[in-house]
């Protein structure tokens, strides 16, 4: 497994194009389940995610296609498979979302249980009960949900908690079904609307995404389509931190600044400048230490816990002590305990952590431990004094289109090296 270098060094300055949305193209390639005729998807990020969502779409019996521009051709006419294995469930637990659309084209589905994760017990019952109100017959049995239905019917579905996930698999299992759906206390974040665009140019009959309720008339069948998949908006917020942090200036570009106002909010708060466009954001650092802001993570429109780590990396250089609230996600905090290795001073109390600022990081060797940490830990390595080794990085390939490319065309100093770099370094 490859690790990061990265050194500490000067301020990152440039300009650099925001990737697709990992988020949002995943449920977007799955949806071709939904139907026999051709989805043509471009603006796919370069990521692990992708490759393992495709090697699950395969197994099923999908054909894909992808050009050099990265745009994908997907075609489900011959789905001979139903079954989404543990060896790729387990490494992305989005797999779990071809349970609603197989289910709704094929009558049929095996998606093995997700199992644990680092950033707590992301249970799914939330998908197999909104799965049984439109008529599923759902058993868990060694480890796989086995879900099976005639047709699925329309049902009125009140969703316990605000999930993101859970509202896209049943948005595709009820655009097949028959009558009238309505999702109650659904996800609102653009990755969901992104879907019911993608769905709706298909042939669904979809109101209300990006409300909390959402209302699907299920039709006969959906056709191809073409799509395109919305910037990503935490890859946009994570070099947003990278050059505030390291006092620089940053333009992104080919992004929704509309997508990330709280994030925004937060870097003005924190003493940068920003100047926002219809597709760019241009950052400037403030001349002296950022200031430290409070953070409360919540389902979007709020602040968007896959931002928190970077936020906890921000404030533990920034002048004044935040407290830093996760509600979305119970141990998300792994990344603290690493920061703390390099001088950060964090305490943790429950969900909750209070970063007090201090001056200068130091390099430390560190382990990712989940997608959001590796990215705020490789920044933490660009503004520390020294080299620090990031170790278990394919974390971030999950999640971040060639990092240490982009980051290196803002200046920054940074190299992957093969795992046995340590050994081969002293011999
Ligand atoms: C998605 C994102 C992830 C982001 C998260 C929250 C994808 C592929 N991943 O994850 O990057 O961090 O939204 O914005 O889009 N829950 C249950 N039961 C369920 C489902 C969820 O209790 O059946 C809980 C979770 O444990 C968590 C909360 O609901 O505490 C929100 O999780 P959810 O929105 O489902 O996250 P994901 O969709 O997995």
């Amino acid at each position: 497994m490859d690790k990061l270098i990265a050194t500490g060094g000067g301020p990152l300055r440039g300009e650099i194009r925001i990737s697709g949305a990992k988020n949002a193209a995943l449920p977007v390639m799955i949806c071709s389940l939904l139907t026999s005729e051709t989805m043509t998807i471009s603006n796919i990020p370069h990521l692990h995610d992708i490759t393992t969502i495709m090697e699950l779409l395969g197994q099923l019996g999908v054909k894909l296609q992808v050009d050099d521009k990265l745009t994908i051709e997907a075609n489900a006419t011959e789905v001979n498979n139903v079954v989404a294995p543990y060896h790729l469930v387990k490494t992305m637990r989005a797999s779990i979302l071809v349970l609603g659309p197989l289910l709704a084209r094929f009558g049929k589905a095996e998606v093995s249980l997700p199992g644990g994760c680092a950033i707590g017990s992301r249970p799914v019952n939330l998908h197999i009960k909104g799965l049984q109100a439109l008529g599923a017959k759902i058993t868990v049995d060694r480890g796989y949900i086995r879900a099976r239905a005639n047709r699925l019917r329309g049902a009125r579905i009140f969703m316990d908690l605000i999930s993101v996930t859970g509202t896209e698999n049943l948005m595709m299992a009820a655009v097949l079904a028959e009558g009238t759906t309505v999702i109650e206390n659904a996800a609102r974040e653009p990755e969901v609307i992104d879907l019911a665009r993608c769905l709706k140019t298909m042939g669904a009959d979809i109101h209300g995404a990006g409300s909390d309720e959402i209302t699907i008339h299920g039709v006969q069948r959906l056709g191809g389509a073409a799509h395109r998949v919305i910037p990503d908006r935490i890859e946009a917020g994570t070099f947003l931190v990278a050059a505030a942090i390291s006092g620089g200036e940053i333009k992104i570009k080919d992004v929704k600044p509309q997508q990330i106002e709280a994030v925004l909010d937060k870097l003005r708060e924190a003493g940068a400048s920003l100047e926002v466009g219809d597709d760019w954001v241009h950052l400037r650092a403030p001349r002296g230490r950022l200031k430290a802001v409070n953070i409360r993570t919540a389902p979007y429109p709020a602040f968007p816990t896959d931002m928190q780590a970077q936020f906890v990396l921000l404030n533990s250089i920034a002048d004044g002590t935040a407290t830093v609230v996760e509600t979305v996600f119970e141990n998300r905090f792994m990344h603290i305990h690493e920061l703390r290795r390099m001088g950060a001073n964090i305490q943790l109390d429950g969900n909750t952590a209070v970063v007090q600022g201090v001056r200068k990081l130091q390099a430390a060797p560190v382990m990712a431990t989940d997608l959001r940490a590796s990215a705020c830990l490789v920044l933490a390595g660009l503004i520390a004094d020294g080299e620090t080794l990031i170790d278990r990085i394919y974390h971030i390939d999950r999640g971040y289109h060639c990092i240490e490319e982009k980051l290196s065309q803002l200046g920054a100093v940074i190299r992957r090296v093969p795992r046995n770099y340590l050994e081969r370094k002293s011999a």
